[in-house]
């Protein structure tokens, strides 16, 4: 008999993604991932609901995908028509409505249904960085495209699309996150949306519309989906309840014609996503969604507010950004002498998460001295404290801000 552990190395097959580190704990202060204000979770609804929707539908938890069939629970898919029409302006059914484990995962089975090993796609220069490591891992190769206050500028989508026309390259889609863009926070307007259409169809190319941010615009008003602006249904549409409610529900959704989603439905191989999610969450947002989502808002303002003082006094002018128009993140340039990648590992040493900005774009000089910092999860006095403490570390570095809250520093590498 053999001792030992048993070796699993030799029979991992090529090209699997480097192992995972063992989890240790969120930073004390964290200002990465997407997520959500803890007080905010809408605890008493969601107990009310899930108390309500068992004691009416709990037997049909006994069958795989509850009553509805492989797209969902059929009750959270008509809240989605409903809402979708309202919001977003899009006109669909619920059979046009996939049921996913999260938007990652309508991420992945778009992938998967478009892509191939040595495909093009086209997306923002600086974009979400689930999606750019997605692309990464499939070896397909990504264009990005510069953006401006109003998102991905169609002047330089439409060179790329000439260029790699020339090179008889058809990327495959146009990726694009247009409603609070993750992480710049930009909107893209109404027209330039008819102009991301117009290069889309001139092209032949479809656009992935990556909607999660969408319900947490502070002033409530958005453009319509560039999904219900298409007249030729050549858009993919996606979004979440992570934002509006909470990620840990892992509960997001594709709109898209038959003709796609009846492609995408078989590489869902997982049975149908949770539940128990979709029932609660499809029992709390037909009652409470429309009041819940203004009081987040507001939180999750506050919080901006407070992440935006707290920079001005501690970077001064050091840290710019746009005041963004909503979402849970904000995009910040510092001088080009700090190189965030090096910030953000001499921060964690101090207990400070940030993300740094070459993770999050297509552009990795462009990005160097940008960061990415999510404040819905910290208090508003985990914000002040992280953001002293992350310049502290950024003086020390780099002899960034000079200044640290009104009194002048002498500069570490002066
Ligand atoms: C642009 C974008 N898309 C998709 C996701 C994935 O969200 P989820 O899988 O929680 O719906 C995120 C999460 O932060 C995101 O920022």
């Amino acid at each position: 008999m053999t001792t030992g552990t048993f070796d699993f190395a030799p029979l991992l097959p090529a090209g699997l993604p480097p192992a995972a580190a063992r989890w240790t704990g969120l930073s004390t202060y964290s200002f990465v991932g997407g997520n959500n204000d803890p007080d905010q979770v809408p605890l008493d609804g969601l107990i009310e609901a899930a108390d309500a929707v068992l004691k009416r539908e709990g037997r049909t938890l006994a069958t795989y995908g509850l009553a509805s069939g492989p797209q969902g629970y059929r009750p959270l898919r008509e809240f989605l028509v409903g809402k979708l029409k309202r919001d977003a302006g899009i006109s669909c059914t619920a059979d046009d409505i996939l049921i996913v484990s999260g938007s990652l995962q309508a991420l992945d089975l778009v992938n998967h249904t478009l892509l191939a090993h040595g495909d093009t796609v086209i997306i923002e220069q600086d974009t979400y960085q689930g999606a750019l490591n997605r692309l990464t891992r499939l070896g397909v190769n990504t264009v990005g495209i510069p953006l401006d206050g109003e998102g991905m500028r169609m002047d330089a989508l439409a060179a790329a699309l000439e260029e790699l026309k020339r090179k008889n390259i058809q990327p495959k889609y146009i990726y694009t996150i247009p409603t609070v863009q993750n992480p710049t926070g930009t909107i893209m307007g109404e027209q330039r949306r008819l102009e991301l259409l117009k290069l889309s169809e001139d092209h032949g190319v479809p656009i992935f519309e990556d909607d999660c941010y969408a319900d947490l615009i502070w002033d409530g008003r958005r453009p319509p989906a560039i999904y219900a602006m298409s007249k030729r249904a050549g858009v993919i549409h996606i979004g979440s309840f992570s934002k509006s409610i909470a990620p840990a529900l892992r509960v997001g959704y594709i709109v898209a014609p038959w003709e796609v989603l009846s492609r995408i439905l078989p590489l869902k191989t997982d049975a149908g996503s949770g539940a128990l999610e979709q029932m609660v969450l499809a029992e709390f947002c037909a009652g409470h969604f429309d009041e819940h989502v203004p009081k987040l808002t507001r939180g999750l303002r506050a919080k901006l507010e407070t992440l935006m003082e707290a920079l001005a006094e501690q970077f001064g002018t050091a840290a710019e950004f746009e005041d963004p128009k909503g979402g849970i993140f904000l995009w910040v340039k510092l001088p080009d002498i700090v190189d965030t990648q090096i910030l953000a590992q001499a921060s964690l040493a101090s207990g400070v998460a940030i993300n740094p900005g070459p993770e999050w774009s297509t552009d990795k000089s462009y990005s160097r001295s940008r960061m990415r910092l999510c404040f819905a999860s910290p208090s508003h006095d985990e914000i002040r404290q992280g953001v002293a403490a992350l310049a502290e570390v950024c003086r020390r570095e780099f002899g960034v801000p000079a200044r640290i809250a009104n009194v002048e520093q002498r500069s570490a590498r002066a």
